[in-house]
């Protein structure tokens, strides 16, 4: 007995051994089995206390009870040391540094396009806008008919419209022209007040410096109770100022005519053109860069909207043509050319994003 005890006494310390030197859950499983498992080392001393003494085995039951004890809490202590280093080792490998900065290698550009809608956004959803969406593929009724531009009227050629082939009916859809249609689809799905912007892809039938067959419009739509012509006034001037970081640039505001909107007018910004450098500001000379007016009574009924209660005003402006204005873009073309030269020398770093706070005229480059 003596010598099984001596016996027990080096194998736990054999086992227990191994048990720190474990390096792995999966070393330390193996070792667990062959000490506890069924076959294991103290589980067969176990078995063996059957053939004893009484008195043999009541000493021996508890010694062995006890190194069995040691060695499970041995286990459980090492299990979860190796535990915590393998989430730590876990945690060091997949580890993300949210604090790394942009990167300023980058060679990757921002399309001026995509920077000046950015910032069109930025201005107006700072004035409470929303953006809003509709399809490139129009029904008629949309681009014109509801737009209070029925069949015959004049301003259908005007539009250069590509037109898709006759459905079953005869209906031919469109390309949106403009993005007036998308006025006409928020009226009808949301009740007033309204207040969005739609930035979007229109299409016309027209090709050379100053007209692209696809091109970029915004829309404006604002629609309430006891809106009127000044707070067109406001919100387009502040626009102006904002979008050419100018805080006294003139803008004026020009009668005009619209089937959609009635008063209508078309907004000029002050500039200068010296020596053929154009230069926006205070000065003698005037450019062209939005359409705009009180939206047309009729349109409102078109939307089922009762003109007695709701008026608003709506405002349409190019993008290319106030990118080129804002950021010296000479020729219209260049924008889709894909000429990653052109790119470099226009474009934007992508992380550079436009906020009215952090600044509206972003660096180039
Ligand atoms: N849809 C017009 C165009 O394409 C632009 C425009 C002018 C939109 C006046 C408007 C507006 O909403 O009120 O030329």
């Amino acid at each position: 007995m003596v010598v099984k005890m001596q016996s027990l006494d080096a194998v736990s310390s054999e086992i227990l051994a191994a048990v720190a030197a474990a390096d792995s859950l999966d070393a330390l499983e193996a070792v667990r089995i062959n000490a506890l498992g069924k076959k294991g080392r103290i589980s067969l001393m176990m078995r063996d206390l059957g053939g004893m003494d009484a008195e043999a085995r009541k000493t021996a039951g508890q010694s062995l009870n006890k190194a069995k004890d040691a060695i499970s809490a041995a286990i459980d202590r090492k299990q979860s040391d190796l535990a915590a280093a393998a989430l730590d080792a876990r945690l060091a490998a997949e580890a993300v540094d949210v604090t790394l900065p942009s990167r300023p290698e980058t060679e990757a550009r921002l399309h001026p396009l995509s920077r000046t809608i950015e910032e069109v956004i930025a201005i107006f959803t700072e004035m409470g806008f929303q953006v809003a969406e509709g399809p490139d593929i129009e029904t008629d009724y949309y681009n014109f008919t509801a737009l209070n531009i029925p069949p015959e009227h004049p301003a259908r050629q005007e539009h250069d419209t590509f037109y898709l082939p006759p459905d079953k009916d005869g209906r031919r859809k469109v390309l949106r022209t403009h993005t007036s249609p998308v006025q006409i689809r928020t009226m009808e799905s949301v009740e007033p007040p309204i207040r969005i912007i739609v930035p979007g892809r229109t299409y016309r039938s027209d090709h050379d410096a100053t007209h692209s067959p696809m091109f970029h419009q915004c829309e404006g739509l604002v629609i309430g109770d006891g809106v009127h012509m000044g707070h067109l006034k406001g919100c387009l001037i502040d626009f102006c100022r904002a979008f050419f970081g100018v805080d006294d640039l003139p803008v004026r505001f020009r009668p005009s005519y619209f089937p959609f909107t009635e008063p209508s007018a078309e907004v000029d910004i002050g500039c200068t053109k010296e020596g053929g450098a154009l230069k926006i500001g205070a000065g003698d000379d005037w450019l062209e860069i939005l359409g705009s007016g009180m939206v047309n009574p009729r349109v409102l009924e078109n939307c089922g909207l009762d003109p007695e209660k709701y008026q608003g005003f709506a405002f349409g402006m190019g993008i290319e043509r106030i990118a080129m204005l804002k950021y010296g873009i000479p020729d219209l073309r260049t924008f889709y050319d894909s000429d990653l030269r052109w790119m470099r020398h226009y474009g934007f770093l992508p992380f550079d994003a436009p906020s009215i706070h952090a600044g509206l005229v972003g660096g180039s480059n």
